[in-house]
């Protein structure tokens, strides 16, 4: 995130930008100073920005700008001062408000003129129309920028430091709302779901995906199918066909680089289950938080926090996933442990072969049986994911907030019901001496893999494995203790159709997940080292 301050030339900018950087302590930049240093760098010559525009030109100039926005897209929790002119550019615009908020000082040009004529006027208003340039300068900015700005400050009779607190206390705002909306997930390619378990639909927004790549509804409908309710017995009988629609951002078959939006109508939404609860807390459920978070109780079937959610991840990792096939790599997850029963054998082939999506047929069966075991008592099981990305290049992850284990760990918890993450050997590594645990080098690569697949955050080339503990299902009609609303003791069974263990319909969002992921990365990287 980073906040961009900008307005027409004299409107006050980097007065106002050098308190905010006191208030916030962040760093504060100015494109200007970029221009002239990135011209020096250039050139071997010192100049200012006035100079370079009298000697070099208006074009000239212009695209110096444009470089030196291109230069501020990767920049994170640092407040850039900008001239309003670069955001006109639609390109140095595109890449400044990505993922920043953007704040517009709004001065009258009465007021701007009279402040010129104090500190020398630009060049390109010291002609005899100076004084209707600049009228024209400040309407057209506030007529285009002024519209796309988060926060507009009215800038005319007051001093910095009053506008910098003015500024300080709507970003306080702004951020408030941001961060609590955290619907979105993604740097460069970013997934958006939308929806609710009992509403109407539920969907997913993909940005951030480049044009001209082919997709059809049927390769997003096959992953999708592979989550959706009502597959086997172990699964919640909820009948849902989970048919996808593409709404926007594919053209002829092909991405077009707009966002793609993808939905799904929930068609067997019943409520009437929910109605006899409406004021209890379900235990395990998000139902007690959510209420204490929002005030609101939407009692049908867990709204939001509802695993239905998370069919608009599985929409946006299909996408994800073709892109990666593409260039070799490959995820793949199935269950390793369900109620106690661990798998001892690994045939990728055996996994989509039964209900539980397990790589050992024989566990397979004993964990299909342990899971109708505890259907049949009315409880429920949970169990151990293992998910492996294989066909990775060395290179990938971000240090030292973006390491591609912190990236893909994030991703794996925003998914209900996870509970715990090892990388590589995790825990077991506590047990081992350095001796054991460092994986050597020989014959140009590694000779183990102890550390999955990641090392300083980056991966290594090699397979990246992750083992995900998800809990048992909290939906289980025996009897259990909550409280309501008004935090009296209750007794609650709860009905309703439920995943007697969520691990078998989990394995899918996982790999969407760590598509994502991925994908990302690559996108990143791209830009980091597009030679590489
Ligand atoms: C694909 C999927 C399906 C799920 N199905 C159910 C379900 O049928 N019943 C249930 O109680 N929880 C189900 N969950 C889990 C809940 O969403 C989750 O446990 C709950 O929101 C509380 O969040 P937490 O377990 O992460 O703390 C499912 C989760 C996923 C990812």
């Amino acid at each position: 995130m980073k906040i961009v301050i900008t307005g027409a030339k004299g409107a006050g900018k980097s007065s106002v930008g050098g308190h905010i950087g006191q208030l916030t302590g962040l760093k504060v930049m100015e494109t200007d100073h970029l221009i002239e240093e990135t011209f020096f760098q250039q050139h071997g010559q010192r100049k200012t920005c006035r100079e370079i525009f009298t000697e070099f030109g208006s074009d000239f100039f212009r695209d110096l700008e444009r470089q030196v926005a291109a230069a501020c897209e990767q920049i994170d929790w640092r407040l850039v001062v900008c001239g309003g002119s670069t955001l006109l550019d639609p390109d140095s615009r595109r890449v400044l408000r990505n993922n920043a908020i953007l704040v517009y000082l709004k001065a009258d040009a009465e007021t701007i003129w009279s402040r010129l004529i104090g500190i020398g006027l630009p060049p390109w208003l010291t002609g005899p129309d100076g004084r209707e340039c600049l009228e024209s300068d400040v309407t057209y900015l506030d007529e285009v920028i002024m519209p796309l700005s988060d926060i507009v400050v009215d800038a005319t009779a007051k001093s910095p430091e009053e506008i910098a607190e003015e500024i300080y206390e709507l970003l306080g705002r702004e951020l408030a709302v941001r961060m609590t909306a955290a619907n979105t997930f993604g740097d460069v390619v970013r997934v958006t779901t939308f929806g609710e378990s009992h509403g109407p639909a539920i969907g997913a927004v993909l940005d951030g995906v480049r044009p001209g790549i082919e997709i059809t509804e049927a390769e997003i409908q096959r992953e999708l199918n592979r989550r959706r309710p009502g597959q086997s017995e172990v699964t919640t009988p909820r009948d849902e066909k989970d048919q996808v629609e593409i709404l926007s951002g594919v053209f002829e078959g092909k991405t077009t680089g707009a966002p793609i939006a993808m939905v799904i109508f929930n068609r067997d939404h019943d409520s009437s289950k929910y109605e006899g609860i409406k004021e209890l807390f379900r235990p395990g459920h998000a139902d007690f938080t959510f209420y204490k978070k929002y005030g609101i109780r939407d009692y049908r079937g867990g709204g939001r926090s509802s695993g239905r959610e998370t069919a608009g991840r599985v929409m946006g990792g299909a996408i994800a996933r073709k892109l990666l096939a593409e260039k070799g790599i490959r995820i793949i997850a199935h269950s390793v442990e369900i109620a106690g029963i661990a798998a001892t054998q690994c045939d990728y082939d055996v996994i989509e072969t039964n209900p539980v999506r397990c790589a050992d047929a024989e566990a397979a069966r004993l964990m299909q049986q342990a899971i109708l075991a505890a259907k049949e008592d009315n409880d429920s099981v949970g169990g151990v994911v293992k998910l492996e990305i294989l066909g990775l290049p060395a290179g990938l992850g971000d240090p030292v907030f973006g390491k591609l284990d912190a990236r893909l760990c994030s991703a794996m918890m925003t998914v209900g019901a996870v509970k715990g993450i090892e990388v590589g050997k995790g825990f077991a590594l506590t047990r081992m001496r350095g001796s054991q645990s460092n994986d050597n080098m020989a014959d140009g690569g590694f000779v183990s893999n102890n550390a999955g697949g990641i090392i300083g955050g980056i991966s290594t080339g090699q397979p990246v494995e992750l083992r995900i503990a998800v809990k048992p299902t909290s939906s289980i009609a025996s009897p259990q203790t909550t409280i309501d609303l008004e935090g009296r003791t209750t007794p609650i069974e709860t009905h309703g159709r439920h995943d007697p263990c969520i691990v078998p319909r989990i394995i899918p969002v996982l790999e969407a997940m760590a598509a994502l992921v991925i994908l990302d990365c690559l996108e990143i990287q791209s830009r980091i080292r597009p030679d590489a």
